[in-house]
């Protein structure tokens, strides 16, 4: 190879950037049962990847081993460079590159909303209880609720409140954020100013992984949709593809089942 093919490589290879996470052959086993049978999943820098697929074809359980709350059975987990499921993984670091919004937002109602926060600033990052209140701030202004650091979770909303679970989450500054059903919990009226929230945290560079039925919500902003089915990914692709034209059978059937308007 020659100097100027050489350099001219160099682009190519720094464009082909490692994922922020990387899942290969992921198996996880409760008893018997094998939930996941396989999994191979890349997510880049600054993608939004919806998964969906029916009830128990493993989602959450995908999800949950992405930071170790579940054990995998077998195969990897890369985030940002860092195998998290290797024995000696120091957890509690690469947690913090990884933020988890659920369902119920699991606040803590004795707390004011910036305490909630700055919690794991404080307890698991040691930070100084000024400097973990201007992250804690820093973050709420992100989801438009810094006029609310010092309401109490009950005073809120449950689409404020799930907005407090996602600052929790970025406060960590975390490389990718994955989202479990963030807005299943919510009335209807609730939703849209989540998901205005995640929307302009694409646009601002995160990386997402958001299990979620809001097919529509899908349809605008994901990048990618992968359909889960039975522990398996079944096919994935764009949302007009994956939505407007699924390939395989069980895609189909489940676009079917649910009520989508997208
Ligand atoms: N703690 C557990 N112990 C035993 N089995 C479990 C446990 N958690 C989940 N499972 C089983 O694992 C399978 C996958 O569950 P998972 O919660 O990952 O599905 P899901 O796709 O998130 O479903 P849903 O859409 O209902 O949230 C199901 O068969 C479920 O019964
Ligand atoms: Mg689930």
């Amino acid at each position: 190879m020659n100097m100027a093919t050489e350099i001219a490589a160099t682009p190519a290879t720094a464009a082909q950037a490692e994922p922020i996470l990387r899942i290969k052959g992921l198996h996880k086993q409760y008893g018997h049962n094998e939930v996941l049978k396989g999994v191979d999943l890349d997510v880049q820098a600054g993608e939004m990847v919806f998964i969906i697929g029916p009830s128990g074809s493993g989602k959450s359980s995908l999800l949950r081993c992405c930071n170790r709350l579940e054990e995998s059975s077998s195969g990897s987990i890369i985030v940002d460079g860092e195998e998290i499921t290797a024995p000696r993984a120091d957890l509690n670091r690469i947690r913090q590159k990884i933020g988890m919004v659920f369902q119920h937002f699991n606040l803590y109602r004795h707390m004011s909303v910036l305490s909630n926060v700055a919690l794991a600033l404080r307890k698991v990052q040691k930070l100084p209880r000024a400097e973990a209140e201007s992250r804690a701030r820093e973050a709420l202004e992100r989801v438009g609720l810094a006029h609310r650091a010092d309401f109490y979770p009950d005073q809120l909303s449950g689409g404020q409140q799930q907005r407090v679970g996602i600052a929790r989450a970025l406060a960590l500054h975390p490389r990718i954020v994955l989202f479990d059903e963030p807005t299943s919990a919510l009335d209807p009226e609730l939703v849209g100013s989540v998901l205005k929230v995640m929307k302009d945290l694409k646009a601002g560079g995160m990386t997402m992984v958001v299990v979620s039925h809001e097919m529509s919500f899908a349809m605008a902003a994901a990048d990618r949709v992968v359909f889960m089915d039975g522990g398996s990914i079944i096919e994935q692709g764009s949302p007009k593809e994956v939505f407007g034209n699924p390939r395989h059978e069980r895609t189909k059937a489940f676009l079917s089942s649910v009520s989508h308007n997208y």
